[in-house]
């Protein structure tokens, strides 16, 4: 097996360096290749997804990807600024489903801003489209008006195949959990999600075994805060999806113990954290690396068929937040934090 490696930028190489370490304890024969995205992709080769970076992608069979983001970049044209990076990563090579879970750990459920009895036992997955939508939509851009004032616009777009195949997704990870799901829309408005749900509802005749219900997506905002613990599974597009992942993260307390996974049709797989690079702790070594290493073994679950490797490394996770071991954004005050690679030995020794 071979795993590109692509740390990019403010936490990334300090995060993946840590996954990476747990992964080469469980095959130290498993083969990582690194190279640079996003901002440090721009530096090193001029582009954020040089075409040596997308080539190692593409050949590897799993992608670890730290984060993007560099704001002294920001005043680049679009198409260089370092999020390009993964967005073309997503679109090159297909990977429309996104997992995204949000479990609240026994330990840290004093670390949500919510009540404890609204987030306790918290386990939710949300399913979140990735390659298509406004995302992607074209036509997009500003332009100049007759009058001479600029208008900007973009185009949210969807066809049937597209919104098929990750309801597909979405019903059969809904299998393996609770058998429920909540398809999350705006079919009240918008025309392209009035076909989302159609097609949702179609796909859901051959699931007659999973529970469907729709949810507009600003009552759902409103529902993860108020009863979080009302969702299973959660399929939403792709702009949606990404709003609601970052609300749901914080039900559990941190965003930095949050993995993802970014898959094709095929399993393959890109494996990242979802929060960001994170400039304003980057390069200090108090960066939380959970997340990475989880998305470390959802790599070793989703994309290796290696379920009892990736059980030992999220069992290895609860082991050391059992210990007590937590890094500055889990900490409750009080607490002496520990730095990134502290956190890092803690796994290793736990596992
Ligand atoms: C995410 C991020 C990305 C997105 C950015 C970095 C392009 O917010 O993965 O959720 O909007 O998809
Ligand atoms: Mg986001």
């Amino acid at each position: 097996m071979k795993i590109a490696v692509l740390p990019g930028d403010g936490i990334g190489p300090e995060i993946t360096a840590q996954a990476v370490r747990v992964l080469r304890a469980l095959d130290p024969k498993l083969e990582m290749e690194e190279a640079p995205v996003g901002g440090a992709g721009y530096r090193a080769l001029g582009h954020p997804l040089p075409e040596s970076t997308l080539k190692l992608a593409r050949e590897a069979d799993a992608i670890l990807f730290g984060a993007v983001g560099d704001f002294s970049l920001d005043s680049l044209p679009r198409e260089l600024r370092p999020e390009q990076a993964i967005l073309g990563l997503r679109k090159a090579l297909n990977l429309f489903a996104n997992f995204r879970p949000a479990l609240v750990y026994p330990e840290l459920v004093q670390a949500s801003t919510l009540k404890a009895e609204v987030v306790a036992g918290l386990d939710i997955l949300i399913i979140r489209e990735l390659t298509g939508d406004i995302y992607f939509g074209q036509p997009r851009g500003i332009r100049t008006l007759e009058n001479g004032e600029r208008e900007g616009f973009d185009t949210m777009r969807y066809s049937e195949a597209e919104i098929r195949r990750v309801a597909h997704v979405a019903f059969q990870a809904a299998r393996k959990r609770g058998r429920r799901l909540c398809s999350v829309d705006k079919a009240n408005v918008l025309d392209t999600m009035q076909l989302w749900r159609e097609v949702v509802t179609a796909v859901g005749k051959e699931y007659p075994d999973v529970e469907l219900s729709h949810q507009y997506v600003d009552n759902a905002a409103m529902q993860l805060l108020k009863n979080p613990k009302q969702f299973d599974v959660i399929v939403t597009g792709n702009m949606f999806g990404d709003i609601l992942s970052d609300e749901a993260s914080m039900l559990t307390g941190s965003i930095g113990m949050l993995p993802s996974a970014s898959l094709n049709e095929r399993n393959f797989g890109l494996y990242e954290p979802i929060h960001g690079s994170a400039p304003d702790i980057a390069g200090k070594g108090i960066a939380n690396p959970l997340a990475t290493i989880l998305s470390a073994a959802m790599m070793l679950r989703y994309s290796f068929g290696q379920g009892e490797a990736a059980d030992r490394v999220e069992a290895a996770v609860r082991k050391v937040l059992a210990q007590g071991l937590r890094t500055g954004d889990i900490a409750e005050p009080g607490v002496t934090a520990v730095g990134t690679a502290a956190m890092g030995d803690a796994v290793l020794a736990a596992l």
